[in-house]
């Protein structure tokens, strides 16, 4: 079991981030907060702290470069962003486990579509724009509401992928020390195609459905 680990969540200040933030501070973890504006980052992550009285959270905002600097490092841009972001990382994220939970989609009306980048996914950009770091996916079906409310009664499976071992397995065993989350290894990074595209039917079915589900494997 890890413990303490240090988290770094660049482009951490919108919802998916505060909602990843919130969770694994909750489990005990250093979380840095990223972002394009350190301020900005700065006021979230006291807005996070000062929203849990209750807890001890080790929330602190920085940076989209700080956030790098962490031992295990989430991207959680929007995906038109994403790339152009690690690659101005690119040496700090060289040799360290980066964990993508970009989606690339488009609404349609009460639709929700996916894209298909030109690698088959955006962890896939990803991975190609570091080349040095070992990129595995993640957190991609997950509302941010019930992430971000510790009270939800949230109960997830994650979906893992990745063509490193030892970065699916670290990605694994953070998301296993999180409340209400199970880490699912699902292969390689190729994975990383339909376990993305299928966020659309997920948002679609809670448009429809005004509902804020997500997805639980039966007979795993
Ligand atoms: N929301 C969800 O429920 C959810 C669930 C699972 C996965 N995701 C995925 O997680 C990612 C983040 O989702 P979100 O809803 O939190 O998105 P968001 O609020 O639109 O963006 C997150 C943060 O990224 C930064 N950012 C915005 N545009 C950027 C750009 N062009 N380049 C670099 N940074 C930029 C902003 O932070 P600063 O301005 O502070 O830099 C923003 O607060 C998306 O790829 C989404 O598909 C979302």
């Amino acid at each position: 079991m890890l413990e303490g680990m240090e988290l770094g969540i660049i482009g951490g200040t919108g919802p998916a981030g505060r909602g990843l933030a919130v969770r694994a501070a909750a489990a005990g973890h250093r979380v840095i907060i990223g972002s394009r504006d350190e301020e900005r980052a700065s006021a979230v992550a006291a807005e996070i702290v000062a929203a849990h009285p209750d807890r001890t959270l080790a929330i602190s905002g920085g940076t989209n470069q700080d956030a790098a600097g962490a031992a295990l490092v989430v991207i959680a841009t929007p995906w038109e962003g994403a790339v152009a972001t690690v690659t101005a990382l690119r040496s700090d994220l060289e040799g360290k486990n980066v964990v993508s939970m970009v989606n690339a989609l488009t609404k349609e009306g009460r639709e929700m579509l996916p894209l298909y980048p030109p690698r088959g996914s955006m962890a896939g950009q990803i991975a190609s724009a570091l080349g040095g770091s070992h990129v595995a996916a993640a957190f991609h079906h997950l509302p941010a509401s019930e992430m971000q409310n510790l009270a939800s009664g949230l109960e997830a499976d994650v979906l893992v992928c990745g063509d490193h071992e030892g970065s699916r397995a670290a990605t694994i065993e953070l998301i296993d020390t999180i409340d209400g989350l199970r880490g699912i290894d699902a292969g390689s990074l190729a994975q990383a195609s339909p376990i993305e595209a299928f966020t659309a039917v997920c948002i679609t079915i809670n448009i429809r459905h005004k509902a804020h589900s997500t997805i639980r494997l039966a007979g795993i």
